[in-house]
């Protein structure tokens, strides 16, 4: 099973993949956290920290790099969870020629839907325990504006593949993955 989260900054991508990622035993790939991973490095980590503290997407061939190398891994092969990618169509795009040379797909899309209000007073929250560099009111509302302008229009690219679902992020954490179960038991894998 290959499952996208597509949501805004804040939605609870990550806080649900962690949950899912237990109870399908397959792999967790969000790109943030590679991204932030390779802040470390040198050349590659200056060039990246400047997109992620600008709320900016990193360039596609740098992300799908890290993600090609990934899915190759053993782990990877029975399905996996994408958190926080694709985020452009072009990445979309290019993962579905990827996978398809396995003769496999991303089979179910979860929309997570919360209001601007509540996504931003969830990351400012998080700033002050996590004090994650992006999580300030000047690059939550870059990112914001990224996700509605860059990210959102691939839900018609998926829809036009019958695979979203939509999930109401609003609720708590627990009720959120009450929905996301459902939908997950309601999908088969159709490549695996
Ligand atoms: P990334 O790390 O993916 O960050 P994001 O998309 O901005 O998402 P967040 O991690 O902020 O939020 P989330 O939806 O995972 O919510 P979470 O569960 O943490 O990307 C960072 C940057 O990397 C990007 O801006 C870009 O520069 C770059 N990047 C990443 N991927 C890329 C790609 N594919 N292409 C190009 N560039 C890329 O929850 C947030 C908070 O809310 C937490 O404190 C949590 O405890 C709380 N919370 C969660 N659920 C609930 C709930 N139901 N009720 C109340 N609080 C909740």
């Amino acid at each position: 099973m290959r499952i996208v989260f597509i949501g805004p900054p804040g939605a609870g991508k990550g806080t649900q993949c962690k949950r899912l990622t237990q109870m399908l035993e397959i792999p967790h790939l969000s790109t943030g956290e590679m991204l932030r991973g390779t802040r470390k490095e040198s050349a590659l980590g200056r060039i990246v920290s400047g997109y992620i503290d600008g709320g900016r997407l990193a360039p596609d061939y740098l992300v799908m790099r890290i993600v090609n190398k990934r899915l190759l891994e053993s782990d990877c092969h029975g399905g996996c969870l994408f958190d926080g990618f694709p985020r452009t169509l072009n990445q979309a795009q290019m993962l579905d020629e990827q996978l398809a040379v396995k003769n496999n797909r991303v089979d179910l899309v979860l929309d997570l839907r919360v209001g601007q209000e509540e996504l931003v007073s969830r990351l400012l929250k998080r700033a002050s325990i996590e004090n994650r560099a992006d999580d300030n009111a000047e690059t939550i509302s870059a990112r914001l504006r990224v996700f509605f302008t860059q990210t959102a229009p691939l839900l018609d690219y998926y829809k036009g593949q019958g695979i979203v679902r939509h999930i109401d992020g609003t609720r708590s954490p627990d009720e959120v993955f009450a929905q996301i179960r459902s939908c997950v038991q309601a999908t088969k894998p159709k490549h695996d």
